[in-house]
């Protein structure tokens, strides 16, 4: 850039700070927004009737019965909230080795589609498909004589445990298994059926990662999976490349929507799926992120709403859609607030 000369010596023509001045031109110039149709809202579901409990890692979370879902849901609606996506936490003596529960057309997650379909028609309901909750041993798919989850086998699980999803009345179904091949075999199996407006958000970047631990004890999986990994089919938190590989076999499966789990951390990959794809891209601000946020604002070490805020506008910037978040009610109720000034 060339300089020209001041009373005070030589200086750049550039002076960013000029459109930063001021609130008009900062506002001008701004290329990035969060709203409120950016959000997704996870929830624990659990038995039983006028039922909440608090998750102890995740302060300010509840597991809800279905009863109690209705009233948030209903609230997360009046917001704006475009979706919500459910998470059913199965009771031990449900949990077995075939996993058998995760297709019961009865099962938790089954009825709460259901009653939110019927109370709020408009409300978008995403499932998630993986077994994880429903086996004895905390992994998402069948395991053989060695422990090794199994593949194909695991697929034809989570094939009924889709249809039973998109019978119920489920929008979107979520495989957060990572098997392969899952996305093809669910997309067939429900074209097969009839349910061809049934949408696929694939969890096709989902990563071993350490930052779902206090989701696994919000859904009761930790104690089950006990000192297991899921090494053998999440990513390995270093690779890139092998996500774009992950997105493609994905989106030629047949998936409407790719997501990339955690976020924080891993805001390249959204970043690349983005760019590289220019599909319907997710990420997942796990249960990790919202304890990590949660417990420096609980200290008053941040400022929390700060913090929430820039945290989802990052990953907005990285190219989201759509971002999944514990905190997606709250920052519905400020943005509104905002909007209102
Ligand atoms: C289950 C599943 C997990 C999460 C969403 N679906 C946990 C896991 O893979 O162990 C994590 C979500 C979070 O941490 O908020 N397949």
């Amino acid at each position: 850039m060339s300089e020209f000369h001041t009373a005070r010596g030589p200086f750049s023509h550039t002076r960013m700070r000029r459109m930063r001045r001021d609130d008009f031109s900062r506002r001008l110039m701004r290329e990035h927004r969060l709203s409120v149709d950016d959000l997704i809202w996870p929830v624990f579901v659990i038995e039983g009737e006028n039922q909440r409990e608090a998750v102890s890692s995740m302060p300010g979370v509840e597991r809800l019965s279905i009863d109690q879902l209705l009233v948030e849901a209903e609230t997360a609606h009046r917001l704006g909230i475009p979706a919500i996506a459910l998470f059913p936490v199965t009771p031990a003596e449900r949990k077995s080795e075939d996993a058998a529960e995760a297709f019961n057309p009865e099962g938790l997650a089954q009825r709460a589609v259901r009653a939110l379909k019927a109370a709020l028609p408009t409300l978008g309901v995403i499932t998630d498909v993986a077994l994880d909750p429903f086996t004895t041993h905390g992994q998402d798919g069948l395991l053989d004589a060695s422990g090794y989850v199994l593949n194909d086998e695991t697929v034809e699980v989570l094939v009924r445990q889709a249809l039973s999803h998109a019978e119920a009345g489920a929008d979107v179904v979520a495989p957060s298994d990572m098997m392969d091949g899952r996305i093809g075999r669910i997309r067939a199996a429900l074209e097969a059926d009839g349910h061809i407006h049934t949408r696929i958000l694939a969890y096709s970047a989902k990563y071993a990662s350490s930052f779902y631990g206090p989701f696994r004890d919000a859904v009761g999986s930790a104690a089950n999976l006990g000192a297991g990994n899921k090494y053998t089919y999440q990513m390995d938190p270093a690779n890139g490349d092998e996500a774009m590989h992950e997105v493609a076999l994905d989106l030629a499966e047949g998936a409407d929507m790719v997501m990339v789990k955690p976020g924080m951390p891993y805001l390249d990959i959204v970043y690349r799926v983005k760019r590289d794809f220019g599909v319907p891209t997710y990420v997942y601000q796990v249960s990790g992120e919202y304890a990590m946020l949660e417990a420096a604002a609980g200290h008053g070490w941040l400022d929390g709403r700060a913090v929430i805020l820039e945290s989802l506008l990052g990953m907005k910037r990285a190219g989201a859609d759509g971002i999944l978040t514990y905190f997606a009610c709250r920052v519905a109720h400020w943005l509104r607030e905002a909007e209102q000034g």
